[in-house]
């Protein structure tokens, strides 16, 4: 627990350092943490709330026992001239044992109680017809992110409407896996949900503040488990139709590295990667058609700078070990050439 509560940190301070530099994707907003206690959506303030309740019950039990145990430490510690005899023992006292049984069993029962009237709130909420839908799919190590009505698929940027509490639109969030088991988290948003192979999971979130919030995969998923970030840009909804304008119109065709797209076309790229108006139509790796509209590189390791981008499309594995993407082995020119290409798919 202590582990993963430092790795998120960790990857938020990063992120957040990312987020900074890049820039381009960032919408105003306060710092983004990984913090469970600032909540800006509906389900986490709902977990907020019942973690505070929680804290406060296993608290005031921690003070009372704890409180307890030092004054007995202090109250009946050895002394010079004790006797040595052990002190007058008491057996079955049946108000001492009825207390010790019946209390817990109220604590938990409540705490049962109300942990389930939560989970209930939160899953059983409905679907506004207007709700915005989005499926997100876990890859080894990144994260697709697909908006089947919009016909729009980006990869690690989450990108939705801020809700107005006056006219909520949620977004519900479908989750699938094409591997193993990852887990969907960002905490100011909602808990974390489990992608999981064969199996489609749903949660739905309402930010009501726009920025920027971090999170990452939750459930170890292979050597770069902790290398598959998140960033959820919560845009008001005029900047969100802006967005998904940008996103469904194809990228613009630059005459001046149509060699850099031959190569990307002919070469392996293509089996793997989209880039809508193209013949390169793979679903292995992320689409990149808007790939410059994204902050980072590789699900967070890294800036989306241009220098960055060359340096990853020679060798992706210096950059984050592991990564299923081979080195193409490009002639310097080569590398040039698609850097530039991809440079223009904005
Ligand atoms: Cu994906 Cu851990």
């Amino acid at each position: 627990m202590a582990a993963t509560a430092s790795r998120v940190a960790w990857s938020g301070r990063v992120l957040g350092g990312v987020l900074l530099t890049a820039g381009e994707a960032v919408a105003a907003g306060p710092a983004p943490t990984p913090s469970i206690f600032a909540p800006v959506s509906t389900p986490a303030s709902a977990i907020r709330d019942l973690a505070m309740f929680v804290l406060g019950i296993t608290g005031v039990i921690f003070l009372v026992v704890g409180g307890l145990g030092v004054y007995v430490l202090v109250r009946f510690r050895r002394r010079v001239g004790d006797d040595g005899q052990e002190p007058p023992q008491v057996y079955g006292s049946r108000q001492i044992e009825m207390a010790w049984t019946v209390v817990p069993l109220l604590i938990v029962a409540v705490l049962f109680l109300v942990t389930a009237r939560y989970i209930y709130g939160i899953e059983g909420h409905r679907l506004p017809a207007d709700a915005l839908e989005v499926t997100v799919v876990g890859h080894q190590w990144w994260w697709e992110i697909r908006y089947p009505r919009l016909g729009i698929v980006t990869a690690n940027e989450l990108h939705v409407p801020v809700s107005d509490p006056a006219r909520p639109t949620p977004t519900f969030v479908t989750l699938q896996s094409a591997d193993v088991t990852h887990s969907f988290w960002i905490p100011q948003l909602a808990g974390k949900t489990d992608t999981i192979p064969n199996k489609t999971n749903r949660m739905w979130i309402e930010p009501q503040q726009p920025g920027t919030y971090v999170g990452q995969c939750a459930e170890y998923c292979g050597l770069q488990h902790a290398g598959m970030l998140l960033t959820a840009v919560v845009h008001s909804r005029d900047d969100f139709t802006r967005w998904v304008a940008t996103q469904q119109a194809p990228p613009r065709e630059d005459g001046d590295v149509q060699r850099g797209r031959a190569l990307f076309v002919s070469l392996a790229c293509s089996s793997c990667h989209t880039v809508q108006g193209t013949p390169a139509n793979g679903v292995f790796g992320p689409d990149l058609t808007h790939l410059m509209s994204r902050s980072t590189l590789g699900a967070g390791v890294i800036p989306n700078s241009p220098e960055n981008l060359r340096r990853w499309l020679d060798n992706p594995a210096m950059l984050k070990p592991g990564a299923l993407m081979p080195a193409m082995k490009l002639s310097p020119e080569d590398l040039k050439d698609v850097t530039a290409y991809l440079l223009t798919l904005r």
